[in-house]
């Protein structure tokens, strides 16, 4: 079925949100050029090794942790932005690892999330209506026509800034700010007087023990290197398919099409149909994908789209993310891990509890109740243990940064304090002692289900 396929084959087939409101197209097709010209930001070698580690995670024996923000931006990037989302990862790992007992396979939303998909092509403020806002490396949030016309140079930017953030976190992750000695340093300086920030103390505290243990018995970062570094992958939703195609390219070791822009993509909500542009693309591509699967999806559907998209059943070459809402997730995912299951198709099955648990605020912030993603967090893991099947991950949207933009939590963000710190040029991010929570309570859940497992073992024997 792939074997007339190439990276421009999406272009025979309906496309959605991709802007073509470009005030010169020719423009964009020189830029289109110059992006198949530069470098790859990653290796196809890197893309098998994420492939192989969620492959453990579909056979239940890791965790996948996807982070960052909803969409980067080129006002917040900086060094200080790119530290502070990768230390919490950091942090909410040693977390999952250490209380949790899983390996934790860390993804970022990092290095290339810029293009956003909306719900509405246009905008009206006070009377005046002009196009939405599609992602910095589509135009400018600014409500201007000037800001929101679509500019092909901002998709240069974005692969510059992407390449410069990928440079710093392979740098923090093999240069030794990773190294485990340091999880006492991981901590974010508003983050360390709260009862999350205790809680994390402890559990380092408990860390450098077994550190110090290890070290007397001449286990060090020495002789093992991954006690001085962490394996660190990026990730983007695939949206903008003529970048993803300019960055699409033979490996030579395999001779298969890799997309070079990130080691992970995934297919939004709105843009799955299994006869549209962007699964075509992804048929194609292999890396590891993932697809979002909100409360219209059917059974049939994600089984059509797992053919597609995974025809060998691959282990690791399937992500799949529900994203239902608190109160639709009981009604929803039970019947589709029921179908993954019984057509023996191997997958990853992750929740992003964000994306169906936004709303408006009285004041008209967009923001999400900590309290909800919880809960859908809480649902998924249970689902998943009474349906048999691992609960395999979290996709969340999140930052190092201090910000109100999520109500809730252990500081009790109210609606009227998301004035105070709402940074994002998109969707509501948790801040990092959110994260950190929740992050304590997927590892009392996944400990839960290994000692269950555990028990079941020995009672089997
Ligand atoms: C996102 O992940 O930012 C996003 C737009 O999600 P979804 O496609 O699930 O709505
Ligand atoms: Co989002």
């Amino acid at each position: 079925m792939t074997e007339h396929w190439t990276p421009a084959s999406w272009r025979g087939k309906p496309a959605k949100q991709i802007p073509t409101d470009y005030p010169d197209l020719a423009v964009l097709s020189r830029v289109e050029q110059t992006l198949r010209g530069m470098p790859p930001l990653v290796f196809a070698g890197e893309a098998r090794r994420l492939k192989a580690l969620l492959g453990e995670v579909s056979d239940g024996r890791a965790f996948l942790l996807q982070g960052g923000d909803c969409a980067e931006s080129f006002k917040e990037f900086h060094a200080d932005n790119i530290r502070d989302t990768f230390r919490l990862i950091l942090q909410m790992a040693v977390v999952l690892t250490f209380a949790g007992g899983q390996p934790v396979v860390k993804v970022g939303r990092m290095a290339g999330q810029f293009g956003k998909p909306r719900s509405s092509a246009i905008e009206t403020q006070a009377g005046v209506t002009l196009p939405s806002y599609r992602g910095d490396n589509v135009n400018g949030m600014e409500f201007t026509p000037e800001a929101r016309t679509p500019d092909p140079q901002r998709l240069v930017q974005a692969y510059a800034q992407a390449s410069s953030t990928l440079n710093l976190l392979r740098a923090f992750a093999g240069g030794g700010y990773a190294d485990l000695y340091n999880v006492h340093r991981w901590t974010l300086g508003f983050v360390a007087d709260s009862p999350q920030g205790a809680r994390y103390r402890e559990l380092s505290e408990k860390i450098t023990e077994a550190l110090t243990f290890m070290g007397a018995m001449g286990i060090t970062p020495e002789t093992h290197r991954e006690i001085h570094q962490v394996e660190f992958f990026t990730s983007h939703e695939g949206l903008l398919l003529n970048v993803e195609e300019a960055m699409t390219r033979v490996d030579s070791t395999s001779g298969d099409w890799y997309d070079t822009s990130a080691h992970l993509l995934w297919i939004g909500e709105r843009t799955r149909d299994p006869e549209g542009a962007h699964v075509e693309f992804f048929k194609g591509i292999k890396n590891p994908i993932g697809v979002k699967c909100g409360p219209t999806m059917e059974a049939d559907e994600l089984l059509r789209l797992a053919d597609i998209l995974n025809p060998k059943n691959e282990a690791g070459r399937l992500t799949l993310y529900g994203r239902f809402g608190f109160d639709k997730i009981e009604d929803r995912l039970p019947r589709l891990l029921r179908a993954t299951k019984q057509a023996g198709r191997s997958v990853v099955w992750a929740i992003d509890p964000m994306h169906g648990n936004t709303l408006t605020a009285n004041n008209g912030y967009k923001t999400r109740p900590f309290d909800r993603i919880l809960s859908e967090v809480r649902s998924f893991v249970e689902i998943c243990k009474a349906e048999g099947v691992h609960p395999g991950g979290v996709h969340l949207e999140m930052t190092g940064q201090n910000v109100t933009e999520c109500t809730g939590g252990a500081r009790r963000v109210s609606e009227g304090d998301l004035a105070d710190r709402y940074h994002t040029h998109c969707d509501p991010r948790l801040n990092s002692e959110q994260a950190l929570e929740l992050a304590f309570l997927v590892a009392e859940k996944l400990k839960d289900e290994r000692s269950q497992l555990a028990q079941r073992a020995v009672a089997g024997a």
